[in-house]
């Protein structure tokens, strides 16, 4: 296959509140230099728009799609059901149970249509997003060596001995 510098990652949510989350997502692709887009998609209140972003996200040169999504977060499974874009899912952390429901909703994919699930909430965006860059990095050395330079930078900011 005809290797794609251009790639981007899609980063897309269930809703306005999930922001605050995702955001954390949008701030690493930034920082890693990498292309990327974010949007608002309901799998329940905007099913077009989910269709039509899923169906059209090859062609929009999308690499990899982060999805956000709490309660009973369909969003991520839905799109890999019209997509074989590689989607990794985030459990957003929601009021009533703590996003338990978010990310056994995502987890659960019965076989035949993947989602890459992470953890609940903020640390779920954070490695969701550089999941993303480690894959966009197949195919991008650019964007292999910025990924390396931040995990050498996070390794050296854990000190030998507590404060
Ligand atoms: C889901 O419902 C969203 O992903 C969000 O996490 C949750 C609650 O949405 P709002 O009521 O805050 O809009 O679709």
């Amino acid at each position: 296959m005809k290797k794609n510098k251009n790639l981007k990652v899609a980063i897309v949510m269930g809703s306005q509140s999930d922001y605050k989350t995702m955001k954390l997502s949008v701030k690493i692709l930034k920082n890693l230099g990498i292309k990327h887009e974010v949007k608002i998609i309901s799998a329940h209140r905007t099913p077009k728009r989910m269709y039509d972003f899923a169906n059209l996200a090859t062609k929009n040169n999308i690499g990899v799609i982060i999805a956000g999504a709490g309660g009973s977060a369909h969003l991520p499974g839905m799109i890999s059901a019209i997509t074989s874009i590689p989607v990794l899912g985030v459990p957003i952390e929601s009021k009533k149970l703590k996003g338990l429901d978010s990310l056994l909703s995502i987890v659960q994919m019965p076989k035949g249509i993947p989602v890459g699930t992470l953890a609940i909430g903020e640390d779920g965006a954070i490695n969701a997003a550089l999941l993303a860059a480690a894959i966009i990095a197949n195919n991008d050395q650019r964007v292999k060596i910025k990924l390396n330079n931040w995990r050498l930078s996070q390794t050296r900011s854990v000190r030998k001995k507590p404060k």
